[in-house]
């Protein structure tokens, strides 16, 4: 059987994941071939991993791109840089005629996006956007329950999303932390939840409105704080004695070793002071937005909460759905589980009009990011092995969907208007979902005759 060719560019914390699953995993169908980074030290690292397990990918600095996909002749690019340089590698990667697996968010402004869907349109390559928390067994149970017309067609949803001062704070050291780099929380983060809810939903974004500040990863909290002798980044810095959101790279091995053994090649500091005056990403955002099928929705995103995860309620013809989930503690690299669930923390309860509430027993999902990351990887790399009966494999267009939502609250926040979608993008088409409940189904009248004065259970 031939193996699949993947090379890989950007070999940071995420792609490490990818490289494993390519040597270990999913060996006897896929091969590593080529390895690209902008910083040699990590490049060489990653090489040398490869060859302790006996397999010789060729490396490549940045700039030897084209070189890298011309001499060992990948079917599948992996893109995994930096958000804001996704759409250069990616539209390289296409004319280059290779597939291409791209990190989300697919990219960070409309016009790479447009650029991005006319080079796919061009050429015809496909583009996997890999949507990890789609495979989360509790998100994709959320959509069975809500395709099952449970509480029968959606009208409105509150999804009020919480990064904590671990994790959340970790977006205000790294490159995350200037907009033009990530886009801002609303499109790096934010592009999972949006995705989600087009996804759960099977529609697109129409309109949003949203409202946003940088009001706590500011030098005013520092000052707050008592410090005043902080330095440019934690290593080295004076006040790290007294800072909450003093990190020590060098106690974890695998951050000393991917990040401070290799500043020298780059000058990127992972471990920026998140008080600097210099971010320009908001740490709080609230946003409003009309879908196509009618539904609206109440959106949240604070980035420096004592626990991280979600809140989201959908409110329904026949009733309501609440989900809560709640992740484990973590920074990104840290050598743990990532976004791990915590299971007790981790429910779905239906509430039906005029009937008592239940909780549903949630699917059990193991492994990083609500136990998406492996389920995932086997969609991606062996799709031949699982049914994807709820369409959780996502293209260009999901990819690009999911990152509207967050443009146009970029815009909103800037301009302090409502933004039109189709303002920002033409001739991207919906993708291709799970059919769902119908806005026009009757409504079975049934449950009306029962008590009103039911007590929803405990
Ligand atoms: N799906 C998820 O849950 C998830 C989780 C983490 C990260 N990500 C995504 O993965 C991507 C990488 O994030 P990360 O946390 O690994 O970041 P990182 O900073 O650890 O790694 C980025 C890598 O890209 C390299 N790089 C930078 N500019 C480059 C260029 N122009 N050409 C080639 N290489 C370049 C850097 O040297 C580094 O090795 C991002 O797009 C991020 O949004 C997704």
């Amino acid at each position: 059987m031939t193996k699949v060719r993947y090379v890989q560019v950007g070999l940071g914390s995420r792609s490490e994941m990818y490289s494993e699953a390519i040597v270990e995993r999913f060996a006897a169908t896929c091969e590593l071939v080529g390895l690209c980074d902008s910083n040699a030290g990590r490049l060489t690292q990653r090489a040398e991993w490869a060859q302790a397990l006996g397999v010789q990918p060729r490396t490549y600095l940045a700039t030897q791109f084209d070189q890298m996909v011309a001499e060992t002749q990948p079917d599948v690019v992996i893109v995994t840089t930096v958000d804001a340089d996704h759409d250069e590698y990616i539209c390289r990667a296409l004319e280059l005629g290779c597939d291409v697996i791209t990190e989300k968010p697919m990219t960070t402004d409309q016009h790479k996006a447009q650029r991005i869907l006319d080079t796919q349109r061009r050429t015809g390559r496909k583009v996997t956007v890999t949507f990890n928390y789609r495979y989360a067994m509790p998100r994709t149970q959320v959509k069975d329950l809500l395709a099952s017309g449970v509480i029968g067609n959606v009208v409105s949803v509150d999804f009020h999303w919480l990064l904590d001062t671990y994790h959340g704070a970790d977006y205000f050291r790294r490159w995350h932390r200037r907009k033009e780099n990530s886009g801002g929380l609303m499109v790096h983060k934010a592009t999972h939840h949006f995705d989600l809810v087009n996804w759960w939903l099977s529609t697109v974004p129409e309109t949003v409105y949203a409202s946003g500040a940088r009001n706590f990863y500011c030098p005013e909290t520092a000052e707050r704080y008592g410090l005043h002798d902080r330095g440019p980044r934690c290593y080295g810095c004076p006040a790290s004695d007294r800072c909450p959101f003093f990190l020590d790279l060098t106690a974890y091995p695998k951050l000393k070793q991917m990040y401070i053994d290799n500043e020298k090649y780059d000058g990127y500091f992972r471990d920026q002071c998140v008080w600097s005056a210099d971010i320009n990403i908001e740490d709080t955002m609230h946003v409003i937005v009309d879908y196509r099928n009618g539904v609206k929705m109440s959106y949240s995103l604070h980035s420096f909460m004592p626990w991280e995860g979600y809140v989201v309620a959908f409110n329904g013809t026949k009733g309501r759905l609440e989900h809560v989930c709640q992740e484990r503690v973590y920074i990104s690299g840290d050598g743990t589980v990532q976004g791990a669930l915590v299971p007790q923390g981790t429910r779905i309860n239906i509430f039906p009009h005029f009937l008592p509430g239940y909780e549903v027993e949630v699917w059990a999902s193991e492994g990083g990011h609500g136990g998406g990351d492996p389920i995932m990887l086997q969609t991606i790399l062996a799709p031949h092995t699982l049914d994807d009966q709820y369409k959780r494999a996502a293209d260009h267009r999901a990819g690009a969907w999911s990152i509207l939502t967050g443009i146009a609250a970029n815009r909103s926040m800037a301009t302090g208007h409502p933004v039109q979608v189709s303002d920002l993008i033409h001739g991207l088409e919906e993708p291709d979902y799970m059919p769902m409940p119908g806005a026009t189904e009757a409504i079975d009248p049934l449950p009306l005759r029962q008590s009103t004065a039911v007590r929803v259970a405990d």
